[in-house]
């Protein structure tokens, strides 16, 4: 089947969904292909609440290592033809990420969704402070609050079994409720297996959303989407958003 490219009348909307295919190309590896970081560093150690109360050190390390490597990292052309399509959607256009590199904000778009956190916000692991902004690197000490002055700080990152911030589920509700006349739905370099984001396609579809897949490979949850175009999202993106016309 010839797949179609996606074309906006003023009165249609677009969410997309990114994942860590989507930086993979500005050299940020994602966890699960060949040399993914899931592949390198176990879940229970760097990922959960569990492993951050038995060896936080670890843990700050691996975040640290992280910020650094992602801070030597550009924005790419898929990064940048979202970008660029929200200058002509504007607010019918919402880009929600389990990206924490904060890549689609370098490329310039406004309107993004961070699901799983940022890298480089630290929060504290024992009082109700604001998350805030932190570029540095902890290699040798575990930072502890200044405001409650005992508790760990930690990266303000979604760990396995800890619950996604409810507004997000509101914002993200409240889109794909809009009068749409047409309603797109992308998922983009994900290989669908982490939910709830995997099942946004499914809210999306009851929204009556025409839902597309970019991805390198056959996501897990392929069959939810009415569209699935196999290839590099920095090539596929811009010819699917024609962008590059
Ligand atoms: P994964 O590593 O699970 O999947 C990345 C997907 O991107 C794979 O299906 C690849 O085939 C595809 N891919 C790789 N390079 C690509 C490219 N250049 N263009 C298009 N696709 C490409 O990453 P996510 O699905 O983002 O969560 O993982 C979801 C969550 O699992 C992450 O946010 C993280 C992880 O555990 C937390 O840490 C909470």
């Amino acid at each position: 089947m010839a797949i179609p490219r996606l074309a906006f009348g003023p009165e249609d909307g677009l969410l997309v969904l990114s994942g860590a295919g989507l930086s993979a190309e500005s050299g940020i590896p994602t966890f699960r292909d060949a040399n993914g970081l899931w592949k390198r560093h176990r879940i229970e150690d760097v990922a959960t609440p569990e492993g951050f109360a038995g060896d936080p050190m670890l843990v700050w390390r691996y975040y640290s290592q992280r910020r650094s490597a992602v801070r030597g990292c550009e924005p790419n052309a898929g990064h940048r033809c979202l970008a660029a399509l929200e200058e002509t959607l504007g607010d019918r256009l919402l880009i929600v990420t389990q990206n924490v590199d904060g890549l689609h904000q370098r490329a310039g778009s406004t309107r993004v969704i961070e699901i799983h956190g940022n890298l480089f916000r630290t929060r504290c692991s024992a009082c109700s402070r604001e998350s805030f902004d932190d570029n540095d690197d902890h290699t040798d000490e575990v930072p502890r609050c200044n405001k409650c002055r005992h508790g760990l700080l930690r990266p303000d990152v979604v760990w396995f079994s800890e619950a996604l911030d409810s507004r997000h589920y509101v914002q993200i509700g409240q889109f794909f409720s809009r009068r749409w006349k047409r309603l797109h739905y992308l998922a983009v370099g994900t290989s669908g297996v982490v939910y709830p984001a995997a099942g946004l396609v499914q809210q999306a579809r009851l929204a009556r959303a025409q839902t597309w897949a970019v991805n390198l490979e056959e996501p897990d949850n392929v069959d939810e989407f009415d569209f699935f175009v196999k290839g590099r999202a920095t090539e596929r993106l811009p010819w699917l958003l024609r962008t590059d016309e």
